[in-house]
């Protein structure tokens, strides 16, 4: 069984990038053949800094193995070092139905959110983003893909076309399924949206330790003095962000305290700060060895891109001589 995702480098890992998505890739690599690339195409479509693409693409792949990503087990690389998914992606995109394209809801939203800003930055990258991210799934014969509940739409309208494309050229693709997060909850941020690098709300697991414990000590909180019971204690804030990060048995001791009135919301803060920053300790010092050895994640990427490329032509090839085009 053959999982594959793809990670858009975008800035600072934060909690709920870890608990949302990069801690079940994780655990999914025991479960089959993981192939997890660092989808720097995609981020073209709407960051257009050339120094902050390398820098955020270099800090996705220390995240990732600082969190437990195993290169022995993982195949792991940076999408444009494998090109042929770029030459795939036209293939399909002669097979794409423009209607399919402007049903897609994450490119409504982008649309809508970037026309504000300024109208040029509505690309073509953007509205073709789900044709990449098909051959992206197409060109590795994947079986499995998870991803956040935002994505399925996108793997759907993959599932569309490869039908399509074997449709038309004879079997050539394996028909992916998506495999969607449910379970995880969503981590709110520090206002209690979900949360996200976009509205200013995360809390950055390397970032530095007064920093973190700025930002912990800032989470939104009520006016109700420390006295008082809570009733709603299990939907305080730093008690949902506790359960993540502390055992249970402390969590839901804390929750017993703060419902019971007597605990003050700093001193549960400051608890979730020491907690936080505990349950991080072990991967901010692999990042800090890694860091300073940026040769091997180099080494680690070179070799994923090698592997990704060979299965990468076969399946490239198999489209190209289904199509005519060989
Ligand atoms: N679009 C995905 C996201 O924003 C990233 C991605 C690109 C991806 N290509 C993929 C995910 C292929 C799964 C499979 O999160």
């Amino acid at each position: 069984m053959r999982i594959l995702s793809g990670i858009q480098p975008s800035g600072a890992l934060h909690l709920g990038n870890y608990f949302g998505m990069m801690r079940p890739a994780i655990e999914l690599q025991s479960q089959g053949e993981a192939y997890y690339f660092i989808a720097n195409y995609h981020s073209m479509t709407t960051l257009t800094d050339a120094v902050e693409r390398r820098k955020n693409s270099l800090d996705v792949a220390l995240d990732f193995l600082a969190c437990g990503l195993d290169p022995q087990k993982s195949v792991f690389w940076k999408q444009s070092d494998g090109p042929e998914v770029a030459e795939l992606t036209w293939l399909l995109t002669t097979v794409t139905p423009m209607g399919l394209l402007q049903k897609c809801t994450s490119y409504k939203d982008k649309k809508a959110r970037l026309a504000e800003d300024d109208l040029d930055r509505v690309n073509h990258g953007l509205f073709a983003y789900p044709v990449l991210m098909a051959a992206d799934i197409l060109i590795f014969d994947s079986n499995i893909v998870p991803v956040g509940r935002d994505q399925k739409q996108h793997v759907e309208v993959t599932r569309d076309i490869a039908i399509k494309f074997n449709h038309l050229y004879g079997n050539t693709f394996v028909i992916p399924e998506p495999q969607i997060r449910e379970e995880v909850a969503v981590v709110p941020g520090t206002d209690g949206q979900k949360m996200s690098k976009s509205y200013g709300n995360a809390l950055e697991i390397f970032s530095e330790e007064k920093a973190l414990r700025k930002k912990i000590m800032g989470i939104l909180m009520d006016s109700r003095t420390p006295a008082e019971p809570k009733p709603d204690a299990d939907r305080n804030l730093a008690i949902q962000l506790l359960r993540l990060v502390a055992p249970s048995e402390i969590a839901k001791d804390f929750e017993e305290r703060l419902r019971a009135g007597g605990l003050g919301y700093g001193d549960l803060k400051k608890a979730l700060f020491e907690h936080c920053w505990n349950y991080f300790a072990p991967a901010r010092a692999r990042r800090a060895e890694l860091a300073a050895n940026l040769d091997y994640v180099h080494q680690v990427l070179a070799t994923g891109a090698q592997k990704a490329q060979a299965v990468a032509r076969q399946v490239l090839d198999r489209a190209k001589k289904a199509s005519g085009l060989n």
